[in-house]
């Protein structure tokens, strides 16, 4: 398990919790297969959290969109710096099929940007849009 459900906080959007919450499961999922060292697990469960990134990140800037929020080219940019990242991984992984590095990216770079970002960037923008979407 990556994540408690605790260590990422309650934003005021029940939306967006609602996606946190789904990629926190399917972050935990795709651990247990990468500490396990399951390379079939890992290759199948890559695409499900890739597909969840990218469902989550977008959804996000649709809302922002909507809702003309102040900061959603900010916001915007910090999603696509981790887009960036987890592309990046995925293409190491399918060149080296080294579990140990997709779990250091998920223990260091990936968990304590979630964390940091949904305090920042997705409280705030939950904020702005209230529970009206
Ligand atoms: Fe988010
Ligand atoms: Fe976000």
């Amino acid at each position: 398990m990556l994540f408690k459900k605790t260590e990422v906080q309650q934003v005021s959007n029940v939306m967006m919790n609602m996606l946190h919450e789904e990629e926190i499961e399917i972050v935990n999922n795709f651990h247990d297969a990468v500490v396990a060292k399951d390379i079939d697990k890992i290759d199948e469960l890559f695409k499900v959290l890739i597909y969840d990134v990218e469902d989550h990140f977008s959804t996000e800037e649709d809302m922002m969109e909507e809702s003309q929020f102040y900061a959603a080219a900010i916001h915007k940019a910090e999603h696509d710096s981790m887009r960036k990242k987890v592309q990046a991984i995925e293409a190491a992984w399918n060149t080296n099929k080294d579990p140990k590095e997709v779990q250091n990216f998920l223990e260091s770079d990936f968990k304590s940007w979630m964390v940091l970002h949904v305090a920042r960037w997705d409280s705030e923008t939950a904020m702005h849009l209230g529970d009206s979407i």
